[in-house]
């Protein structure tokens, strides 16, 4: 079975220095595509999660990979990171952003990652595809314990009596999966001790993944400077793996 990770592995060029992983998570993809590399990189883990990018370094040490200061910022909000990150390494950095972008609205997280990359650095990016539709893969989420666990958010905050609508929505842009809960009484909730309030009817959006064809990934990322050098495909077609530069 081909490893869309480990291929684009093959294409990495030599003379990168410093691989900086964005929503590393464990970062498992990232230590087995570095093992993979001919050349020596430091590894950066970055997550908004500070037991993430520890584990990620720790997992990272373990394979006696040389791991730089792991970061905690908010991908999607935060300003600045660029000069930032570009004080610890200026030049040839490998920027990796597995699993985040079917949670974002292109335009909500594509510009923040469009600053960070410059001339000779390379981004490689996953994201979900659906090349049979958006409606085949709606019964992945619209099923009860995919509800079960997208629920359990509103029963550790004690709110019921509402219901969980998954839909797939496609727009001329872009197509992607949402789940909401709708409220069916109005309802206070209190949340790391601020007080919100619903009305009957309303909405909370609960997730979204985004799925992308080939066509409708490569211009979307037009649309915000980033160019596809080279794709890798999962073989069931709804996984692929793109390196990508802003040149
Ligand atoms: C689906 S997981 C993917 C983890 C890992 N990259 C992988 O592919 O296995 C998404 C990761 O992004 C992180 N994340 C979510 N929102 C983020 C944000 N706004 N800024 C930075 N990291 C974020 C999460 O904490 C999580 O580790």
């Amino acid at each position: 079975m081909v490893d869309p990770y480990l291929e684009s592995a093959l294409h990495i060029p030599d003379n990168i220095q410093a691989l900086i992983s964005l929503g590393c998570g464990a970062g498992e993809k990232e230590i087995s595509i570095i093992k993979e590399l001919n050349t020596s990189v430091v590894f950066i883990p970055t997550d908004i999660s500070m037991p993430l990018v520890l584990t990620a370094a720790k997992n990272a040490a373990s394979c006696d990979i040389k791991t730089g200061v792991p970061l905690v910022f908010d991908l999607a909000n935060d300003s600045n990171l660029d000069d930032f990150l570009r004080k610890q390494f200026k030049a040839n950095r490998l920027f990796t952003c597995f699993g985040i972008l079917p949670n974002f609205a292109p335009a909500d997280i594509l510009p923040q990652i469009y600053r960070l990359i410059n001339g000779s650095d390379l981004l490689l990016l996953s994201a979900n595809l659906a090349p049979s539709g958006i409606e085949s893969i709606l019964p992945q989420y619209d099923n009860n314990l995919t509800k079960i666990w997208l629920g359990q958010l509103l029963v550790d905050n004690a709110v019921y009596g509402g219901k969980i609508d998954v839909r797939a929505i496609e727009t001329d842009l872009h197509h992607w999966i949402q789940a909401d809960y709708i409220f069916e009484s109005d309802i206070e909730i209190k949340i790391s001790g601020e007080t919100i309030s619903f009305n009957v009817g309303e909405k909370l959006e609960l997730f979204v993944s985004y799925r992308y064809t080939l066509q409708s990934l490569e211009s979307t990322l037009n649309g915000f400077g980033i160019q596809i050098e080279n794709s890798f495909i999962s073989e069931n077609g709804e996984e692929g793996v793109f390196l990508c530069s802003t040149q």
